[in-house]
């Protein structure tokens, strides 16, 4: 597991849209892991400004996500099917038929079954990662153990509270989620980690102090990953040390 430290956020959000543009570029059918939430914003809107200038396309690129709220319908504003319509899919050319995700109002087994086929065939070829304040990765909250396979979760009370800002009221935070699981996730052929803001401190502090695999710290597995980057700004480094 690598670190890169960066001048701002804009800086990670850019060196991460590189990264992903080169496999863009190198991949035949390349397979783009991606995440939701505030962090992979900037992200989502250097890859469309540079398909707007014609710099790079996706015509041949295939998407999975990471997580669904269970209960959000692709429709609602705070699902994360709705979040990938409004920062990326309606922006470039990817065809639908190219993007998985998870439906947040499918049967969840169904669901999570379609997602452990899927991945069995195809590792990603890159993985965008952002993080919880208590070092989730997708939704794989602190526990006692880590899980495989594609699950149901039940968000942690530290997640709830977090997402709460993009809801009208707590309460309307839904309480489970279906999320990739570790196997997935590490292995991706390439994963990134991306992080901003004193929130992830600990987290982050905690993940690069030790070399230490704990499933109370979920992002701790990066370390067995091949290639697994940590993208941190100037600013959070600071406040870590
Ligand atoms: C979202 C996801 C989550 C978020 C994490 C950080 O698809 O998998 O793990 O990456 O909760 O969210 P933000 O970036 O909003 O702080």
């Amino acid at each position: 597991m690598k670190t890169i430290v960066t001048g701002s956020y804009a800086e990670s959000s850019r060196i991460l849209a590189d990264m992903f543009e080169c496999v863009m570029r190198t991949v035949e059918e390349p397979l783009l892991g991606l995440s939701t939430g505030s962090t992979p914003l900037g992200m989502y809107q250097c890859l469309t400004e540079d398909y707007s200038r014609g710099l790079i396309d996706f015509s041949h690129v295939h998407t999975i996500n990471l997580d669904e709220y269970v209960g959000l319908p692709r429709s609602h504003s705070q699902s994360f099917g709705y979040y990938m319509d409004k920062h990326l899919f309606s922006k470039v050319n990817l065809l639908p038929e190219n993007t998985l995700l998870i439906d947040g109002v499918g049967e969840p087994e169904a669901q999570c079954r379609r997602y452990n086929e899927f991945l069995s065939q195809s590792p990603m070829d890159i993985l965008v990662l952002g993080i919880g304040n208590n070092g989730h990765i997708g939704f794989n909250e602190p526990d006692d153990a880590f899980c495989a396979s594609t699950h149901v979760v039940e968000l942690a009370d530290d997640t709830i509270c977090a997402n709460a800002r993009f809801f009208e009221r707590i309460e309307d935070v839904p309480r489970h989620a279906i999320t990739m699981g570790m196997a997935g996730i590490t292995q991706a052929r390439e994963v990134v980690l991306i992080a901003t803001g004193m929130a992830k401190a600990k987290a982050i502090g905690a993940l690069l102090a030790d070399d230490k695999i704990d499933p109370r710290l979920p992002c701790s597995i990066l370390k067995v990953c091949q290639n697994a980057t940590i993208l941190i700004d100037k600013d959070l480094a600071d406040y870590i040390q």
